[in-house]
């Protein structure tokens, strides 16, 4: 290809990966000086991961911290604090408490509101399904954490409704808090991937008298398409049926901290839950998400306490109590630094600049007869369809896929690839700042000469015998 940019990776296949990272575990009786493993690390294993600075990086939700975030990392890293309780890191309690509530008020969420740090966005929307099952019990007239879901009448009604693009740890946490799959129920979306609400009212009333919807989920920056679904009017459908609103904004939140792009997060105040994480947009080291409540009092319904730890009696900040893992990082650390470090002003303007390159690219793509973009960029994200003349439309599906594998084995840039309704299309996602324009074209002009070299004359047709 005629790209300008080197590899983003080695580019080698899984088994010369395999066989290069061997040295690197072969554990002896007698240990390796500092100065060699480092050698081995330089040599085996740095060629192989993925440089998520390089302008080819149009991928995934991943960033290189910046250097705030770098220098929390590292202090959290030296002292290895274990952030569940006053008695093991008063510091690193205190610390998460304190940040949770300047980040309340920094997202506008009401007085009441409360956050813990998690390990990831699935487990924060996992969590959040939890406390939403746990509020539903409550009406019902039981404790869920003692009964668990054989404690509803019938557990086979409840259900969860979301958007057909929500991220799959949404499947993950009905699979997990044993509801299954049968649980969830797609609500229609608009034409730009977001949830109808007049759509949903009707969805709602059809399943009035046949399931329970304990829960409505908002995505707040789709993994797909980044799409915002319509906060506030589907926060009021929700509590009109006493479901939960829970908003998934582990992507999307963050450009929440962009004065002009708030009016897209109207509502916000008033749902129930929210995942943030601020290890995609914000690039802070992973594992860094955060689970935001409406009410602090719901966090009570995670608090469990033993007779060694976390004891019932003790009166200072224990964070630990708001979420499973006994043993947590200081993640609050790198968030605080990184926002200090940068002010909300740089903040705000590194958020704009991927908005800004990928708004331009889609201008560029509806001028294209080639090309057709498939919504409205809401955020870092658009999703297109490269149409050529030489190829037939029924082979489009297939024309995206040879682009995307060809794209990844050579091994200059990434993007990705996804399925909306029947449609494959190329996802183009632009995570950092210094990503620009030029850089998508260079993208685009790959695309198109990959889509030149797809194979159409061999191709059998459906009509072939
Ligand atoms: C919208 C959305 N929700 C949740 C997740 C899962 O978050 P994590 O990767 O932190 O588990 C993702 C990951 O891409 C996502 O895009």
């Amino acid at each position: 290809m005629t790209s300008r940019i080197g590899r983003i990776y080695s580019g080698a296949s899984p088994d010369a990966v395999r066989r290069d990272l061997q040295p690197l575990l072969d554990f002896q009786a007698g240990g390796l000086p500092l100065a060699e493993v480092s050698r081995l690390i330089d040599a085996h294993l740095l060629p192989h991961l993925m440089q998520y600075d390089r302008a080819g990086f149009q991928s995934m939700y991943n960033r290189i911290p910046e250097a705030g975030a770098a220098l929390g990392a590292q202090v959290a890293l030296a002292h290895n604090q274990g952030v569940t309780n006053w008695q093991v890191s008063p510091g690193g309690a205190m610390l998460e408490e304190v940040c949770c509530e300047r980040l309340c008020h920094l997202f506008g969420l009401s007085g009441d509101a409360d956050a813990t740090f998690m390990y990831s966005g699935t487990y924060a929307n996992q969590e959040a399904l939890y406390l939403a099952l746990h509020k539903r019990a409550e009406l019902e007239g039981f404790n869920l954490g003692e009964r668990g879901i054989a404690g509803f009448r019938n557990p086979n009604r409840l259900a969860i409704l979301t958007s057909p693009d929500a991220h799959f740890s949404i499947d993950q946490s009905v699979r997990m808090l044993g509801l299954g799959e049968q649980s969830l129920i797609p609500a229609d979306v608009d034409a730009h991937r977001r949830i109808d609400p007049a759509a949903l009212r009707r969805t709602l009333d059809e399943l009035n008298t046949t399931r329970d919807v304990v829960c409505i989920i908002a995505t707040a920056g789709t993994t797909s398409t980044g799409s915002i679904d319509p906060i506030g009017p589907l926060v009021d459908i929700a509590h009109q049926h006493d479901a939960w609103l829970h908003v998934d904004g582990a992507y999307g939140l963050s450009f929440g901290l962009v004065p002009e792009l708030r009016p897209r997060f109207d509502g916000i105040a008033d749902a129930d839950s929210i995942t943030w994480d601020p290890h995609k947009q914000l690039g802070v080291p992973i594992p860094n998400s955060v689970l935001f409540l409406n009410r602090k009092e719901d966090f009570g319904r995670m608090a469990l306490h033993s007779d060694y730890f976390n004891r019932e009696s003790s009166s200072e900040p224990n964070p630990g109590l708001k979420s499973p893992p006994s043993t947590r990082p200081m993640s609050a650390l790198a968030l605080a630094t990184s926002l200090l470090h940068q002010g909300l002003d740089d903040v705000a303007d590194a958020l704009r600049s991927p908005l800004d390159a990928i708004t331009q690219l889609w201008e560029h793509l509806l001028d294209q007869d080639d090309f057709e973009p498939w919504h409205t960029p809401e955020t870092g994200v658009l999703c297109f369809q490269h149409q050529p003349d030489h190829v037939a439309d029924e082979d489009r599906n297939e024309l995206q896929t040879f682009i995307y594998e060809s794209i990844l084995r050579e091994g200059r840039r990434s993007i990705s690839i996804t399925r909306l309704e029947d449609a494959m299309v190329l996802r183009v996602l632009v995570m950092s700042s210094t990503t620009t324009l030029a850089d998508l074209l260079d993208t685009v002009a790959d695309i198109r000469a990959f889509g030149r070299s797809f194979p159409t004359e061999a191709r059998p047709r459906k009509d072939d015998t």
